[in-house]
């Protein structure tokens, strides 16, 4: 049994703050639970005594004479900071109601509700929450609207509002529930846990969650990961917009805004995410109420050719495939179709079809095998015809359910009364065909299976990495210097061209000499972060001649220009020749850790931003993927018959970063900027790195 079957079934209630007057949330929990047809024990507590809709009232929570599995709190937030210890001792799990706490800055009280809890081990759901619907027993501990109709579709809200208004929508839509959990500030109990019992639960097929940041964002992944093929999950995060993004970023840690990187770490691990409501709920409902289709294959019934186009246009912009056998299509509609029909998909039956000619052409596509997804579509005509059409309808998806078919109905009033009679029934329906083809794919995406591939092993030289950082984290340094970062990246693997840092003129020719022509100068130090303003960058160095000349000036310069600045020396270094430049990087970021990010350099990053994030680290499989990712992508494939450049070489350079940054925790922020990609190999031309220095 897992842990948390008390609170979605639980034998006892205690209401602490029921209210003996109608209105007030604490009169409604009451309510509520009664109405819903509670067959456990209720226990309404308030130092009044007295009844409440007929229940005993306890006056204290230590008259009732056994441990409750919930008690919900609905006193007034400093009340409940004053009972929750006398709380705790009498329940297991506590659903805080009360609003009052973090979430207006009242830190303490909230640490203090957790605090008393765990002290008795009991556990918290909230504050600040609207309660819990769970149709098993059945209980309606909320203070919603009192009806919900049993289903499978699970609701997880951070937003108590929202929560409280999809009640109300999922009635509407007529959308069964299995539970509806408000989750709030989540001092406690957070969405994990939530899942977990969610996904174990035989009742819930679907959950839809909607919340607006994690802390625990590794721990969510997993959760997601382990859930079994048979449950779904749509999320609606909030805080898509970009009003946080800054103008111009061309290093990771501006790149990834937080809600970038949820979008790479949700399509990790195969998430569905919802741009907003109405999409969240179609796709729900229609996930909650179709058969996972059992192939590609898409046909469109429809009575008008412009709606069928448009179907069609809609299928191509969500990746559907629209079956195009002519020789099935053929066979199955030609003999049900009329005189002017197309049994090319979309099939289109014309202006003229009545119930009969869908139902015909409904069956046929129901019954050929190599059709799997059905979407029909109806134009209202505006006549008599729309009741034959809607029992057409009905009957052939009620005889035939066992694959997808999702039916839109456009026109007016008639058309509405259609779709609400199908929705009655439990059949997908929609007066917009964008949403049915978008809910058609929903349905498709969720039944996915993501195959992140596996981790391997990789060399690295961990001593010479550790040395570096340790010598930096000694000297209180958070940035390292170029020749550190490329000596870290070098040790990880990755290739970095030979490099040496020098402190005189000598040292300097002879370093070039060694390296081979042309070679590139650069200064290293701490005090200068943009050394090509400053002078302290030399190109294209050809021979000895213009080496010795490249380090007096760069020396000369950098003197002159930053005059305190501390001069550690002169980095010497292959002058590299062109090829693709792409960012490749790491940042912590503060829900999910370490993460990677990928683009092309120059403008795709700085003004395009065109980059990738994944949540480290990620397997080769994965990293694939992320690196088509990109809009730019064709730029590495080859474009315009020129060759593809080494696709593999970036991989193993991201992979090789990504389990860097997880091996050493103390690297916050990384960028190899760019690494220059060629037909064979890819090069770091720059790198830079930050550590954490002290706690
Ligand atoms: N033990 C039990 N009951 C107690 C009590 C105690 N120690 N002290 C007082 N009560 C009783 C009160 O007498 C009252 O009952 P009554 O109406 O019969 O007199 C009842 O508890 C409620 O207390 P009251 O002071 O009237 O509070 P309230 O009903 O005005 O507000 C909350 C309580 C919890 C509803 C309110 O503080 C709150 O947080 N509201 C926002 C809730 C919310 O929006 N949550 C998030 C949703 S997403």
């Amino acid at each position: 049994m897992h842990y948390l079957e008390p609170l979605f079934n639980p034998e006892s209630v205690a209401i602490v703050g029921a209210s003996h007057h109608e209105g007030k949330i604490g009169h409604t929990v009451v309510k509520n639970i009664v109405e819903s047809g509670y067959k456990g024990r209720i226990y309404p507590v308030n130092p009044k005594g007295g009844e409440i809709l007929g229940l005993k009232v306890y006056k204290n929570i230590f008259e009732i004479e056994e441990k409750v599995d919930v008690a919900i709190i609905v006193v007034p937030a400093k009340v409940a900071e004053n009972i929750i210890e006398d709380v705790a001792k009498k329940a297991r799990y506590i659903i805080v109601i009360t609003s009052g706490f973090s979430e207006v800055g009242n830190i303490e009280g909230e640490k203090k509700i957790v605090e008393a809890a765990r002290k008795h081990g009991a556990r918290v759901l909230g504050p600040n929450v609207f309660g819990i619907y769970s149709a098993k027993p059945p209980i309606n501990a909320t203070f919603g609207p009192s009806k919900i109709k049993a289903g499978n579709v699970a609701v997880v809200s951070q937003s108590g509002a929202l929560g409280i208004a999809m009640i109300g929508k999922a009635a509407e839509e007529n959308m069964g529930l299995s539970a509806i959990v408000s989750i709030g500030n989540k001092a406690d109990l957070t969405e994990v846990e939530i899942l977990s019992y969610l996904f174990q639960d035989d009742s819930t097929r679907v959950v839809f969650l909607y919340i607006e940041g994690l802390e625990n964002g590794r721990e969510f992944l997993d959760i997601i990961r382990k859930r079994p093929p048979n449950k779904s999950i749509i999320v609606l995060k909030a805080g898509r917009s970009k009003a946080g993004a800054r103008a111009v970023a061309s290093h990771t840690g501006s790149l990834a805004g937080s809600d970038a990187v949820f979008d790479a770490a949700f399509r990790q691990v195969g998430i569905l995410r919802a741009d907003g409501l109405e999409d969240g709920l179609n796709w729900v409902t229609t996930i909650a109420l179709s058969p996972p289709p059992k192939g590609k294959n898409v046909v469109i019934v429809t009575n008008g050719g412009g709606l069928g186009v448009i179907a069609a246009d809609a299928c191509e912009k969500y990746g559907l495939h629209l079956f195009d056998d002519m020789e099935v299509l053929r066979k199955t509609f030609q003999d049900v179709m009329p005189e002017f029909g197309s049994y090319k998909n979309p099939v289109d039956i014309t202006g003229q079809a009545g119930g009969k000619e869908y139902k015909a052409a409904l069956e046929r596509a129901f019954k050929e095998p190599n059709i799997h997804a059905i979407l029909a579509l109806y134009c209202d005509r505006g006549d008599a015809e729309l009741e034959d059409i809607k029992n057409a309808f009905i009957e052939v998806h009620k005889k035939y359910g066992d694959k997808p078919a999702l039916y839109t109905i456009f026109g007016g009033e008639g058309a509405t009364s259609i779709i609400t009679a199908l929705k009655r029934e439990g059949i997908p329906a929609f007066s917009d065909v964008e949403d049915a083809v978008s809910s058609l794919y929903a349905l498709y995406k969720v039944n996915e299976r993501k195959d992140e591939g596996e981790l391997e092993e990789i060399e690295m030289d961990e001593e010479r990495i550790r040395k570096i950082i340790e010598r930096a984290i000694k000297e209180g340094r958070r940035k390292l210097l170029a020749h550190e970062a490329k000596a870290i990246l070098q040790a990880a693997g990755v290739d970095v061209p030979p490099f040496y840092l020098v402190r005189n003129i000598e040292e300097a020719v002879e370093a070039a000499n060694k390296i081979g022509y042309p070679v590139v100068m650069k200064v290293v130090s701490e005090d200068i972060i943009h050394k090509t303003d400053v002078g302290g960058v030399v190109l294209n160095i050809e021979n000895e001649k213009e080496a010795a000349e490249a380090y007096e000036a760069i020396i000369e310069n950098c003197k002159r220009n930053v005059p305190k600045a501390r001069i550690v020396g002169i980095e010497v270094t292959k002058m590299l020749p062109k090829g693709v430049e792409t960012i490749i990087g790491a940042t912590t970021d503060a829900s999910f850790g370490k993460v990677v990010m990928f683009g092309l350099g120059g403008i795709y990053v700085e003004v395009m931003k065109d980059v990738t994030f994944r949540v480290a680290p990620v397997a080769k499989k994965e990293i694939r993927r992320m690196v088509r990712e990109i809009e730019s992508y064709p730029i590495l494939a080859g474009v315009r018959g020129e060759k593809s450049k080494d696709i593999e070489a970036i991989i193993d350079t991201i992979y090789r970063i990504g389990m860097l940054v997880t091996k050493f925790e103390e690297i916050l922020e990384l960028d190899i900027n760019p690494l220059i990609v060629y037909e064979k190999g890819a090069k770091v031309a720059d790198a830079r790195m930050s550590i954490k220095v002290g706690k």
